[in-house]
């Protein structure tokens, strides 16, 4: 298939672009390098030993989008391009609504222009909100906390609307819970540009050295031992459930939500365990106040896409947390020459 990806030097959309290429598809990457660097394509290439089209191109900036897709006419388009910091998204609502709202319905626009009927949309867990019970099915009630949690349930609603608008259209908005990790190569991974907000990348620059220690945020929330549960997905089965979402949207019509996870969930002290077992040494923590909205538990009913996607998580801690320290100790500076 002739597939689009806006975003896809990013975490999530390298790791994908990868494995679509594994598959034979054919690649377009349209990206601004906003938080990633072109780096992490020359790597997908050697990695791969497969060539891909490449446009740098902003999504805010409708009328190069859909001179891109005149060029390049996808069939589908896995749409991951966005801002994804919580609190930047607080403290700049406009540039969130822009990128990540704006922008869907520019992609939108663009796959107009040329026919183009398959979508697949990086959403997330974020867009429901405080869990009123566990695990969180696609049925669960969407009230996020966020701008970009409001931002991403919006960009939905507008494919949702999108795809009624035209019977053959199809959709799958995926939504990740916690995606962590890296290629089992460590040649390529997360590689966050300013101090990392997630607890994953931020446990790895502690034990690569460029952090004292982690901040665990509360350890009296009502779990198994006080810190916050979360389902962490590995970042390579991440990549896998796209690859399943296009093969699903090609043989369906109409937009359908899928949760994103493995269905289990780990502590922060589970995660800090993990992670020590992987570089060899125990890793230096305290632990400080909550984190304002924090929720103590967050897991997800991964079965709709069991069932219709015909996915399903594979990896364990041990490899999320091996492979991440592969690419952080082997890059202790990301992409960035050291
Ligand atoms: P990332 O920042 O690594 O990747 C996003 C990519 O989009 C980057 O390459 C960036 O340069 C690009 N981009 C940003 N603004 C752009 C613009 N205006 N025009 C073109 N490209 C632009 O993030 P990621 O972790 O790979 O996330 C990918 C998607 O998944 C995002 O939409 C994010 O909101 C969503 N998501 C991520 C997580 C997570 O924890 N990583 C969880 C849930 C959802
Ligand atoms: C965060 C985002 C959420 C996003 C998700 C995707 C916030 C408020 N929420 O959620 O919108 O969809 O990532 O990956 O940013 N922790 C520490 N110390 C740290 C960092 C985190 O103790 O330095 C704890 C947190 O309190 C939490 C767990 O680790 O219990 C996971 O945190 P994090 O990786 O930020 O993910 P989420 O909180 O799930």
């Amino acid at each position: 298939m002739d597939v689009l990806l806006t975003g896809g030097a990013g975490y999530i959309g390298s790791h994908t672009l990868i494995e679509l290429l594994a598959c034979g598809h054919r690649i377009h990457v349209a990206d601004n390098f906003a938080n990633s660097s072109p780096e992490a394509l020359n790597r997908v290439r050697s990695l791969s030993n497969r060539d891909f089209a490449f446009s740098r191109a902003d999504v805010r900036d409708r009328a190069a989008l859909i001179a891109l897709f005149q060029e390049f006419r996808p069939e589908a388009v896995i749409h991951f391009a966005g801002l994804k910091a919580v609190g930047e998204g607080e403290a700049k609502p406009l540039d969130y609504y822009e990128t990540n709202v704006a922008g869907t319905m520019n992609v939108l626009d663009a796959m107009n222009a040329v026919q183009c009927r398959r979508i697949v949309f990086s959403s997330s867990a974020t867009v429901y909100g405080e869990p009123e019970y566990l695990p969180i099915d696609e049925a669960h009630p969407l009230r996020p906390a966020s701008v970009y949690g409001r931002t991403k349930h919006m960009a939905e609603q507008i494919i949702a609307d999108w795809g009624r608008a035209r019977p053959e259209a199809s959709g799958a908005l995926l939504r990740y819970f916690n995606p962590v990790g890296a290629h089992e190569s460590g040649r390529i991974g997360e590689d966050p540009h300013d101090v990392p907000n997630n607890l994953m990348p931020y446990i790895s620059q502690v034990a690569v050295g460029r952090r004292a220690k982690l901040s665990i945020y509360g350890d009296d929330y009502d779990t198994r031992d006080g810190t916050g549960l979360r389902d962490y997905i590995h970042v390579a089965d991440l990549a896998r459930a796209h690859v399943a979402a296009l093969d699903y949207a090609a043989a369906h019509q109409g937009v359908e939500a899928f949760n994103i996870g493995t269905g289990a969930g780990f502590t922060v002290h589970e995660m800090l365990r993990a992670f020590s077992e992987a570089c060899g040494r125990d890793l230096p923590y305290e632990v400080t106040a909550r984190r304002p909205g924090d929720v103590a538990a967050c897991v997800a009913d991964p079965s709709k896409a069991n069932r219709l996607l015909n996915w399903r998580a594979e990896r364990g801690l041990p490899e999320m947390s091996r492979s991440a320290w592969l690419w952080q100790s082997g890059n202790p500076n990301g992409y960035e020459a050291l």
